[in-house]
Formats: C-alpha cells, sequence, structure tokens
C-alpha cells in the first residue's frame, strides 16, 4: 500500500466493475461457492475486462473432486459459447490444501 500503486476498493467483488478495462492479471482468492467464482472469472475474461486471471477454486466439504470438476467443465462451456479462445491450468498446490489455482489466460 505504501507504493501508492494500489487502489483499495470496498465492494462486492461479485458487483464491481473495473473502472478501466485494461486489466492485464485479475487475481481473486474470495472465500465463495467454487461455481459462483468460476462464472465470475468467466465473465471478466468474456468481457475482456482482464487479459488473465489467476484464481482459487474453494473445495467444499463433499464430492470434493466432482464439484471442482464440474465448475471447471462449465467454465470451459461458458468461454467457447463466447467465442473465446483460451489456455488454462489447475494445480492443488501443495501448501493450499482446500483449494484448487487456476490460471487462466485469453488467446484471442
Ligand atoms: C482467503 S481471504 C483472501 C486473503 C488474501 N488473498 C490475502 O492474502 O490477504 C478471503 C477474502 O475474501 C473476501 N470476500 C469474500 N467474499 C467477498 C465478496 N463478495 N467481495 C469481496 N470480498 C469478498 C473476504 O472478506 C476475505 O477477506
Amino acid at each position: 500500500m505504501e507504493t501508492g500503486q494500489v487502489k483499495h476498493h470496498q465492494a462486492d467483488g461479485f458487483k464491481f466493475e473495473p473502472p478501466r478495462k485494461n486489466v492485464t492479471w485479475l487475481v481473486c482468492d474470495m472465500v465463495e461457492k467454487p461455481s459462483r467464482v468460476a462464472q465470475l472469472m468467466g465473465e471478466w475474461i468474456i468481457e475482456r475486462w482482464a487479459k488473465e486471471a489467476i484464481f482459487n477454486l474453494k473445495l467444499p466439504m463433499k464430492n470434493r473432486y466432482e464439484e471442482v470438476k464440474e465448475d471447471i467443465d462449465n467454465l470451459r462451456i461458458f468461454l467457447r459459447d463466447n467465442g473465446v479462445r483460451y489456455e488454462m491450468k489447475a494445480k492443488h498446490l501443495y501448501h493450499d490444501r482446500e483449494e484448487i489455482t487456476i490460471h487462466l489466460r485469453r488467446i484471442n
């Protein structure tokens, strides 16, 4: 914060619209249902508000693999249906036991 390069907006991440739509990296670590976060990341990329996103999908208590797989599959369908070409990688990082970390990059 001391660098002056950070502007803090106190807002609901699901309602926030960036004032300038030239974001390079969207970083999202909100504690929310993974399906909602995946959908939100898709919207930012589809709208071209951000070029790339790195985000966590918090693992639910039950059916963890099935839930996250479904969320990622739905995100792929959402992107494809909106004509987005992309690269996406998902990792279960060693120190992040309760979440899956995803990097999504638009390439068209
Ligand atoms: C795991 S913490 C993030 C920690 C952060 N990555 C850090 O290093 O400080 C999750 C945060 O998500 C925030 N959060 C949850 N839902 C939100 C929403 N709808 N809008 C904005 N922030 C939200 C919570 O307030 C909490 O601070």
